[in-house]
């Protein structure tokens, strides 16, 4: 079992992604310490969403989730209370290059379990993201048409494999050494930083519209929409629960069809009419997900997806009105279609 200590210090992998972004913003917002662990060096998507003032906050270290020296390192020289592990290469990454992929999704997260494992007595339940990218869309109940909780799962990308993996290694480490952990399974994570992954698209389409560039959305159908900001809310929840065991959780959020989705941006950004379109295959994961076992860690935050388009409209507003909305910083390509 995790012991909770009183003054929490929390250490976010991959924070410099679009989630952890939203993570480490919401903790210094809260005052809490945090310590953002990420390969990478560009700081564009916490930039987007944090003032000077509370960047000055944030302890940055460069570090890979491969190298478990660094984990233990970093763990002990701030004196980590909470980890929150959202290091991960995403779909398209792990298609590209499986044997990369399996070593910072599988063996990373190993190395994150492990490194939270030898300093239990100090750590909060260590909370990590898997992905309803773990399922097919063939996994839902025949006849409810709903992924019911605890549906068996059957990845159709190395990415899902990597992280039934993930949730079989926090299975384990409860099992024999009492390590505490609760993953969570986003779906279509949206809000600004959203710049790269499968489910990217229809955020790429808000910062589009802002900038007047037309742009195809690569999925249609339907999905289940979360705002990032509600996903760090929830991570935050999770890290602060005093579950025992390894947990996992479908997070909610609002199933919302991508032509709505195309509709409510026209309509917070009237100028945008008719450059949005869609590509109408549909994502291989389920749309209708069932989640009320997240219910144990507490409630968690969920934005309606209208108030989340127009909160991301105005933030990348915000962004162009100082010249720093950047097409290829935000997912479109260096020549708009139609534009050459
Ligand atoms: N965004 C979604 O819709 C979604 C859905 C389901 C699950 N998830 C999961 O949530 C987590 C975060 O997703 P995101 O959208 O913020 O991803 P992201 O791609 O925006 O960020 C991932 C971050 O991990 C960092 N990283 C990659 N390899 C690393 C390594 N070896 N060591 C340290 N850092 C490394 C990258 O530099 C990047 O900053 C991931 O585990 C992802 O699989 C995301």
């Amino acid at each position: 079992m995790n012991h909770r200590k009183v003054e929490e210090r929390f250490l976010v992998t991959g924070a410099l992604g679009c989630i952890g972004a939203w993570t480490v913003r919401a903790l210094v917002r809260e005052g809490v310490p945090v310590v953002a662990f990420d390969l990478g060096r560009n700081h564009r998507r916490l930039d987007q969403i944090m003032t000077r003032e509370e960047l000055a906050e944030v302890t940055f270290l460069v570090g890979d989730i491969t190298d478990l020296t660094a984990i233990e390192v970093a763990l002990d020289e701030h004196r980590i209370t909470n980890v929150v592990h959202l290091a991960a290469l995403q779909v398209p990454f792990c298609r590209a290059d499986p044997p990369l992929g399996a070593l910072v999704n599988v063996v990373g997260t190993v190395n994150v379990f492990e490194a939270v494992k030898r300093r239990l007595d100090r750590m909060a339940p260590l909370v990590y993201t898997s992905s309803m990218g773990a399922y097919s869309a063939a996994d839902v109940n025949p006849v409810t048409g709903r992924l019911h909780e605890g549906g068996e799962a059957h990845p159709t990308t190395h990415y899902g494999v990597y992280k039934v993996a993930n949730e079989g290694t926090a299975r384990i480490y409860a099992l024999d050494d009492g390590l505490s952990s609760i993953g969570l399974r986003p779906m279509t994570v949206y809000g600004a930083g959203r710049d790269q992954g499968m489910t990217s698209s229809p955020t790429v389409a808000i910062a589009a519209a802002v900038l007047g560039l037309p742009f195809t959305i690569t999925f249609g159908g339907r999905t289940l929409f979360q705002y990032a900001e509600d996903v760090a809310g929830t991570l935050m929840a999770a890290s602060r629960s005093s579950l025992d065991g390894a947990h996992v959780f479908n997070l909610g959020g609002h199933p919302v069809d991508i032509s709505t989705w195309v509709e409510a941006i026209e309509a917070i950004v009237p100028d945008a009419a008719g450059l949005l379109t869609i590509t109408p295959t549909e994502l291989p994961f389920p749309s209708e997900i069932d989640h009320a076992g997240l219910a144990a860690i507490g409630p968690v935050p969920v934005t309606p997806f209208l108030d989340g388009i127009h909160a991301t409209v105005e933030i990348f507003r915000g962004l162009a009105a100082e010249g720093r909305l950047v097409g290829t910083e935000q997912g479109l390509a260096a020549t708009p279609a139609g534009s050459a």
